[in-house]
């Protein structure tokens, strides 16, 4: 490829990367022969591992038979995947899915189910999504307004609803913003279970999750679960949220649902939320694409590979040794502020570094972290999430590199 296209397909100067001509397990290949360990599964996505036949066929079968139908109408795929996600993974009660194409137009959708719950019980002046500091909930208007990615929102603030902020471990700070909000204004509060992109694998202080959950009880505010990230057992259960103990009103994932394979994503939420507006005859609009079949074909493979592969339980033991040889190489280490996460969605907080550079001189010994942090005062941490399929040695040479590079 030439510099001239690689300048092309992109605004910025975003496509500084190698050329990938093919991957398989954790590895991905470049055009001149190197083959980079993908220690951060793209930007947190491949969680069942590069080069899977299975889904490729499936997504071929699936766009042999059929193209293109409105989203709204069944077809046998559409039907498979949504049985498969309320019988298996979602929480009890939550009978709908509604498709999407990636995380920010799931999110947004989310956003605009729960305001539509809101008007739909009667109280049509809700309508606030309080957010906090730091997050990453996606790219469009809404998402970047809810968010707290400072880097990312730069630029575009005057476009952005002034939505209220919190810490991102304070419960007590978003009973106070509701209430200086206005209880009767404020429709959700979205978080993810643990903070990816923005932060680098941040998890909040135990109990945080469960008085989050009674406060938004407390103030008829609907608790929106982001687990775009950390969905389909990518820190070692189900969701990222199982791990506190709570059910969010809403769930919103996308990633892993797809594996890499396909863009798929998908928001639901209990009956009690998605029921009143049936009842009063609104709408969630739809994407031409939500839940295209070849789509729909490519998450079936996937969730299919997980469950007969036991990847959950693989993620779980690979991020505990992982999480071990980190400690044991780095943990002391001048730079490394903490060492975090969980299953395979791990954290290490930096000082003195920026992790654009870790990351960077990373990748000239082929192993690709995802640099995470959002701008002061957050501090910058690398987020290393590899594929529930990470080998041992893998492993080794992912905290060897990173080693070497803080040494
Ligand atoms: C927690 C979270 N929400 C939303 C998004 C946006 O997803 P997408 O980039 O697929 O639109 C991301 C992407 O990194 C994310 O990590």
């Amino acid at each position: 490829m030439s510099d001239l296209a690689r300048d092309r397909f992109t605004f910025t100067a975003q496509s500084g990367g190698p050329t990938i001509v093919s991957a398989e397990g954790a590895e991905l290949l470049t055009a001149d022969g190197r083959r980079i360990i993908d220690a951060a599964g793209g930007a947190v996505v491949c969680n069942i591992g590069h080069g899977r036949r299975e889904v490729v066929d499936a997504v071929a079968q699936a766009m042999r038979s059929l193209d293109y139908v409105l989203p709204t109408w069944p077809t046998p795929l559409r039907l498979q995947l949504s049985d498969v996600l309320v019988e298996k993974w979602l929480p009890s009660g939550f009978n709908h899915v509604f498709f999407a194409n990636g995380g920010s137009e799931a999110v947004d959708s989310a956003f605009r189910l729960a305001r539509q719950h809101q008007v739909s019980v009667g109280q049509p002046g809700r309508y606030k999504i309080i957010g906090r500091q730091p997050s990453y909930h996606g790219s469009t208007l809404a998402t970047l307004a809810a968010g707290g990615h400072t880097h990312r929102r730069s630029g575009y603030e005057p476009m952005l609803s002034e939505w209220p902020k919190v810490p991102w471990n304070d419960a007590a700070a978003l009973a106070g913003a509701i209430e200086a909000a206005g209880p009767e204004t404020v429709a959700a509060f979205i978080a993810e279970p643990v903070i990816g992109a923005a932060a680098g694998a941040l998890v909040a202080p135990v109990d945080y999750w469960a008085a989050v959950r009674a406060i938004c009880d407390e103030y008829g505010v609907l608790l929106i679960a982001d687990e775009v990230m950390t969905g389909f057992g990518r820190t070692g259960r189900r969701w990222g949220h199982e791990h506190d103990g709570i059910v969010p009103d809403i769930v919103v994932s996308g990633k892993g649902l797809g594996g890499g394979y396909v863009p798929i994503s998908l928001v639901s939420a209990h009956d009690r939320i998605v029921d009143p507006i049936t009842n009063s005859g609104r709408i969630v609009i739809f994407f031409t694409f939500s839940g295209h079949d070849s789509s729909c074909a490519g998450a079936l493979a996937v969730l299919e590979i997980i469950e007969r592969e036991n990847l959950i339980e693989r993620c779980e033991l690979q991020g505990r040794k992982l999480r071990a040889a980190l400690e044991d190489a780095i943990g002391k280490h001048r730079c490394v502020t903490e060492i975090r996460g969980r299953g395979l969605m791990l954290g290490v907080g930096l000082e003195g570094v920026s992790a654009a550079d870790i990351v960077l001189a990373a990748l000239e010994k082929d192993v690709w972290i995802y640099p995470a942090g959002c701008g002061a005062p957050t501090p910058d941490a690398l987020l290393i999430a590899p594929p529930f399929v990470i080998t041992d040695a893998q492993i080794e040479r992912i905290v060897g590199v990173i080693g070497e590079v803080l040494g």
